[in-house]
């Protein structure tokens, strides 16, 4: 069964299933509406219910303030239909070219280690994988909220959709996913996410990762790949971890057929070690040491837990004056 939304913000209607949330079926009919983690932790997706009645999957969210809840406002990721509604998203979202988000049933075909907590696993659906360098997908267990994970790869006629997860201690489903045997079968939604790659900009790129944003810049660097690079334009791939034995990701980035030779990578740890010779600190503060000019003609693309990326994303824009449209970013709430 589903019901019918009226969006006041775009004047737009579009059909929820009851099994759905409201953010997600708008994206599915291609509305363009502003949301960014899909996980009710950033707040971007806002809005009021003027009229209907909704069920809040997560009625704690932290993406709500207390003020927000006072004064009614929802998160549409976190929104499920219980009749037909009449809603005004409060912030606007963008139109982009990323195809429309559509929920697959995928089975695990592959899954390989890449440290003592993170794994890349290979996922297979039956139609193709039609996703931008960069976005993310929901995957769900069974019983439960759905989780974020963004592709490492690119997207494929082969239905593959690749993931870098970290095991986090005591996560309900990241760890369930390393239990995962192969073949086991799971329900896959996407693709979600506005921090693609833009291959048609002709600027020198810089991304930048911490623990797990690894996954969506390994994905943009390989997107990269497949591009028409003109030859001055350059890589570098910052990755910070907590410890020697996070850092990983090097290997992948040689692997590229194109760039591998090419690109620069810079890894840090916040963590001192004997076993670790290269830097210690935050990835931002090495990202500040870049030269001036590094800053004037770049794309940056970054990942990562939340205070990395506003580390970043303050420093790109009040310390080196970098416009908020070259920059590109996912936080991993
Ligand atoms: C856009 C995006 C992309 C991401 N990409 C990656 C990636 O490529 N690789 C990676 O390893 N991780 C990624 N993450 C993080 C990932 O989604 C999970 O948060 C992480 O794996 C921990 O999940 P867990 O179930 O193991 O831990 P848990 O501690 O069980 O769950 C943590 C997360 O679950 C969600 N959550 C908790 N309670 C509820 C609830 N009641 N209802 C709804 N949601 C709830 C919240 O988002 C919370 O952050 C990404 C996150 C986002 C937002
Ligand atoms: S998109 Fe809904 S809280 Fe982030």
């Amino acid at each position: 069964m589903s019901y019918r939304i009226v969006e006041e913000r775009l004047g737009a209607t579009f059909e929820c299933a009851d099994d759905d949330v409201l953010l997600r079926a708008g994206l599915r009919a291609s509305l363009p509406l502003a949301y960014e983690c899909n996980a009710g932790g950033c707040g971007s997706c806002k809005f009021e219910l003027l009229e209907g009645v909704v069920h809040d999957l997560w009625p704690t969210a932290p993406g709500l303030s207390p003020r927000d809840r006072g004064r009614g406002r929802r998160l549409a990721c976190q929104s499920q239909p219980l009749s037909d509604c009449r809603i005004k998203m409060v912030g606007r979202g963008e139109a982009t070219p990323a195809p429309a988000p559509a929920r697959h049933a995928a089975n695990l075909i592959g899954i390989e280690d890449l440290t003592h907590d993170m794994r890349e696993f290979r996922f297979q659906t039956r139609t193709p994988a039609n996703f931008l360098p960069g976005q993310y997908a929901l995957v769900s267990l069974g019983e439960g909220a759905p989780r974020a994970y963004s592709m490492s790869n690119v997207g494929n006629d082969m239905g593959e959709w690749h993931f870098i997860i970290r095991r986090v201690p005591g996560g309900a489903v990241s760890s369930s996913l390393f239990r995962l045997a192969l073949g086991t079968q799971v329900a896959l939604d996407g693709p979600y996410g506005n921090a693609f790659l833009r291959p048609e900009v002709e600027r020198s790129v810089i991304c930048i990762a911490g623990g797990s944003g690894l996954s969506p810049m390994i994905g943009i660097a390989r997107g990269l790949d497949r591009a028409t690079l003109p030859p001055e334009r350059t890589v570098d791939f910052f990755y910070g971890g907590r410890r020697a034995e996070d850092i990983c990701g090097e290997a992948l980035l040689r692997d590229l057929p194109r760039l591998g030779r090419q690109v620069r990578f810079h890894p840090i740890v916040s963590n001192d070690s004997v076993s670790w010779s290269g830097r210690v600190g935050m990835v931002h503060e090495l990202v500040a040491d870049l030269p001036a000019e590094a800053f004037t003609q770049t794309e940056f693309y970054l990942a990562g837990p939340p205070p990395m990326a506003e580390a970043v994303v303050s420093l790109l824009t009040r310390e080196r004056a970098v416009p908020a449209d070259r920059i590109h970013y996912d936080r991993f709430f």
